[in-house]
């Protein structure tokens, strides 16, 4: 693959060929899958917080270590992936929201030089949902701090040249565990668990597969657009339905699993359907959205003992 990128580069003359990247939040659920999947392609370095990723720890709220981070690192191209990402932490702690989700953003935008490529990972929160599909150009209006956050830290990124926003919706994948698998993680051990449940059949979502979304961001990398990009699975569901297709693909009941109409109350508010149009992407030539299916299959094929 590598070797491909390399290819792609010369042969298009303008393109820089990028060996050294920085992914941040690989303790996280996607940083870690992006640092696997580019470790096949290039050097990685990686950074956990709480955690520790290849003994490296830095708190990206601290505008001093992320220069540090930068000047012993080196990279040609960072992907920022760690970030608060409970909207309902987020609405609850909106300083401590926008310390992390904005001011790391702004911390890597000041310490990094002009020609590192940055693909900063945003979120369809940035939408209400009430217009959909959302193309990449459609108004944002975040009906949620967490949703303000990435809206600020979009701002900032794109004050730079060699910087992509791209947005992406609810994550599936991993595996291991139902904790370890998000999204469908959960709906798998509530078709399972056969306790008489309600589920959202409000809000519209497109789950997505993390390795999916690793893969465009290797794309990207080798494309290097600027601005914003979406990417997101093409299957339109709500929690309700997801469940029965997931009972469906497991062949299992799924009478215990009853439909909420109304929007269950949380702590913040999400948008009704956020759909993002990937038109942009797809014109650039990439192809590989996983059905929703196969993801369940290879989620539950991977808790089996
Ligand atoms: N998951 C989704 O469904 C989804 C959907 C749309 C967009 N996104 C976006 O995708 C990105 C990744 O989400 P995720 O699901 O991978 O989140 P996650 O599993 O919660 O991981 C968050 C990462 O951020 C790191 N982090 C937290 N506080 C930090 C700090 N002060 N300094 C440095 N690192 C810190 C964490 O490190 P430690 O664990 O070591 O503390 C962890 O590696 C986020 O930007 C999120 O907004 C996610």
């Amino acid at each position: 693959m590598r070797a491909c990128l390399q290819h792609h580069s010369e042969k298009k003359g303008k393109i820089t060929m990028l060996s050294n990247a920085l992914v941040t939040g690989t303790t996280g659920f996607l940083g870690a899958t992006i640092a696997e999947r580019l470790a096949t392609e290039m050097k990685v370095h990686g950074c956990g917080h709480t955690q520790s990723f290849n003994d490296t720890r830095v708190d990206l709220r601290d505008p001093e270590a992320v220069s540090a981070l930068i000047s012993a690192t080196a990279p040609d191209v960072v992907i920022h992936s760690a970030a608060y990402r409970d909207p309902d932490f987020c609405e609850s702690n909106p300083a401590e929201a926008r310390r992390l989700n904005v001011g790391s953003a702004q911390s890597l935008c000041d310490a990094l030089p002009p020609e590192t490529y940055l693909i900063f990972i945003s979120s369809d929160y940035v939408f209400e949902g009430q217009n959909p599909p959302h193309d990449e150009d459609a108004p944002r209006n975040p009906c949620s701090i967490y949703g303000r956050t990435k809206c600020e830290a979009e701002d900032i990124v794109s004050t730079r040249p060699r910087s992509l926003s791209l947005r992406i919706p609810v994550l599936i994948g991993g595996g291991g565990s139902p904790e370890q698998s998000g999204y469908v993680g959960q709906l798998i051990r509530c078709v399972l668990d056969k306790t008489p449940v309600t589920q959202d059949h409000h809000h519209v979502r497109y789950p997505t597969w993390i390795d999916d979304v690793a893969d465009a961001v290797s794309f990207l990398i080798e494309k290097q657009p600027s601005g914003v990009m979406h990417y997101s699975g093409a299957e339109p569901s709500t929690r309700y339905e997801a469940a029965l297709e997931v009972a469906r693909l497991l062949n299992t009941s799924s009478a215990h699993i009853s439909p909420s109409e109304a929007s269950i109350p949380r702590g913040a508010v999400r948008p009704w359907n956020s759909a993002l149009s990937t038109e942009r992407i797809r014109n650039l030539g990439y192809t590989r959205f996983t059905p929703f299916g196969s993801v369940v299959q290879r989620i539950a094929d991977s808790f089996a003992p």
